[in-house]
């Protein structure tokens, strides 16, 4: 019968044109070739009116199986090329999605830092205020103000880094302040006592650097002024400080010293960690460290910003920051905590 021929003929060119496809395009133009509604078996359907009844059936009956037989290698074809895609996706990017994600590093605050944190929050907790002031400062507060004028030794002992800069009246009057002090200056000049601050920073002095010296380092400035303040309010706030931060056991010294804008001035030591005592490279063998500068606020300094020294007295302390670490931990070179050295900065 020729139909039927015809019919089983196209049945196995579609399925071999299907064999050969490997991507969803030409799968789609196979589709409307084979299966779509001017395909050749719809059309073969449709001149199945012309004929018997019998014929028909047969015809008709096979026509049917043959479409569904097709639709049915179409969908395993679909699914094939699909799958196919997929995995070459998988295999392109590597993709586990168990993997467990990549870290991101995470950083930190710099010991400086941690530390300026650590001893404002005990300064804190005693009633200070903390805060900040500029960094390029004048000479009238870094200097002329603190009882320190201008050829007075006492300004040999901070070698200082001048800013090139010339006022109209041709003084070189700018500099990168070399203490904190200054602002014991500019508080003082807009807040009437009683008052109680510390002032974190850096500092600047032209100095050759070595196991305990830098030219750039941190201190922290420490004021108290009210009526009645004394020598043994000074020390019995140092030693809360020091008991706190370091401990029960650590020894601490206080020695007489010279500020011009103190009277009288001490400064106070703290028994190396490195050799407790027994001297070592750190403490140049004498087995303490010097940590600040303090003593009570010079009449003289009070007059100049208005304050009465016979009603008020205050104290001042200027305590050097990278020591206090060094002291703790027994860190033996100052320079490590500029060296960028990820090693060591991480164990903070
Ligand atoms: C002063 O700077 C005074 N302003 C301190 C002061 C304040 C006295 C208030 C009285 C009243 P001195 O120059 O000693 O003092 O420095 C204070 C501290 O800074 C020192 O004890 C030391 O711990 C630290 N220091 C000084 N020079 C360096 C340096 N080059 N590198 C690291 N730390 C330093």
């Amino acid at each position: 019968m020729e139909k039927l021929e015809q019919i089983e003929a196209l049945r196995e060119k579609a399925l071999v044109e299907l064999a050969a496809i490997d991507d969803a395009e030409k799968l789609a133009v196979w589709r409307v070739r084979y299966m779509g509604k001017k395909s050749q078996l719809t059309t073969l359907l449709r001149g199945l009116a012309a004929l018997s009844i019998e014929e028909r059936k047969e015809l008709g009956g096979r026509a049917n199986q043959v479409k569904e037989g097709l639709a049915e290698s179409f969908k395993e074809k679909e699914q094939a090329i699909f799958e196919a895609r997929l995995g070459k996706l998988a295999g392109e990017e590597a993709l586990d999605i168990t993997l467990p994600g990549r870290q991101l590093p995470q950083g930190r605050l710099h010991p400086i830092n941690q530390v300026i944190y650590e001893i404002s929050d005990i300064f804190a907790s005693m009633g200070f205020a903390v805060v900040e002031g500029p960094e390029v400062e004048w000479d009238y507060y870094n200097f002329e103000a603190l009882n320190i004028p201008k050829e007075h030794p006492a300004r040999d002992t901070m070698q200082t880094l001048w800013v090139d800069y010339e006022s109209e009246k041709g003084e070189r009057n700018m500099l990168l302040r070399t203490h904190t002090s200054p602002m014991q200056i500019r508080v003082m000049e807009k807040q009437p006592p009683p008052l109680r601050i510390v002032v974190p920073g850096r500092v600047f002095r032209y100095e050759a650097t070595d196991a305990t010296h830098i030219p750039m380092f941190h201190q922290i400035e420490g004021l108290a002024v009210d009526k009645g303040v004394s020598m043994a309010d000074l020390k019995g706030t140092l030693y809360e400080f020091a008991r706190r931060f370091f401990g029960e056991d650590r020894k601490v010294r206080f020695r007489c010293d010279y500020f011009p804008f103190v009277e009288p001035g001490v400064e106070m030591a703290i028994e190396c960690a490195v050799c407790r005592g027994a001297g070592c490279r750190l403490c140049g063998d004498s087995g303490w460290i010097e940590i600040l500068g303090a003593g009570m606020v010079h009449p003289k300094v009070l007059e100049r910003v208005n304050i009465d020294p016979q009603e008020y007295t205050g104290f001042a302390f200027g305590m050097g920051i990278e020591r206090i670490p060094m002291l703790r931990y027994g860190i033996e070179d100052i320079r490590l905590f500029y060296s960028s050295d990820l090693r060591f900065l991480r164990q903070f």
